[in-house]
């Protein structure tokens, strides 16, 4: 059994998502932006970030699994923050679209160890877009094996197994309306 506690608010990810979306849209205004959302994890954030935004917008996909993959966090571990990737990485959906000379804005759920986000940013730079940006909206900058930096974060977060708002554990929980610390209960 799993126990949920609430660690970012609906109400907190609304405010900050706006924010972002405000930010964004100065730094590309009169221009438009294509949003590549990473499956499944970023989807909600980027319907949200999407909706926020007040320049032109279109969007794409990347799927992405790791090999060895380390699926869902062991149920039987008190701490799953050190549940590991094997970072390596395998490419399950690659972009529909050019983007050639585009402005290309890489749409993350959470950046954590930083392997698969290097290997995105390394897939989409080949594809020559115009600007090549990262929005994550979670960082654990703790957990960090490559040395890789979002250009826009939403919350900088400790070394916690988060679920909630996209983000699963074992699939489940992505439709949380919060961003909740998952642990294993204690029998
Ligand atoms: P990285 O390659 O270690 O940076 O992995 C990032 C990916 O791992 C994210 O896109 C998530 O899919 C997943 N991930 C990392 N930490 C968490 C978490 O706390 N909850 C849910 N998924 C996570
Ligand atoms: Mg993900």
């Amino acid at each position: 059994m799993s126990e949920l506690r609430v660690l970012i608010s609906r109400k907190q990810i609304e405010e900050r998502v706006a924010e972002m979306a405000r930010q964004i849209s100065q730094d590309f205004a009169g221009q438009s932006v294509i949003l590549v959302g990473v499956l499944k994890g970023a989807t909600i954030f980027l319907s949200d970030l999407a909706r926020a935004l007040t320049i032109d917008a279109t969007f794409d996909f990347l799927g992405v699994s790791s090999y060895g993959d380390r699926g869902a966090p062991p149920e039987d571990r008190k701490n799953l923050a050190g549940w590991e990737s094997s970072g390596e990485v395998r490419l399950t959906k690659d972009v529909d679209q050019s983007m050639a000379g585009k402005n290309v804005l890489l749409v993350e759920d959470i950046l954590d160890t930083g392997l698969t986000l290097t290997y995105m940013k390394k897939l989409l730079a080949a594809h020559q877009p115009r600007v090549l940006k990262i929005v994550a909206l979670l960082d654990k900058p703790s957990r960090r094996k490559q040395p890789i930096q979002a250009d826009y974060i939403g919350f900088e977060i400790p070394d916690q197994f988060v679920v909630g708002y996209g983000m699963d554990y074992a699939e489940r929980y992505r439709n949380l309306p919060d961003i909740c610390v998952v642990s294993a209960a204690a029998h």
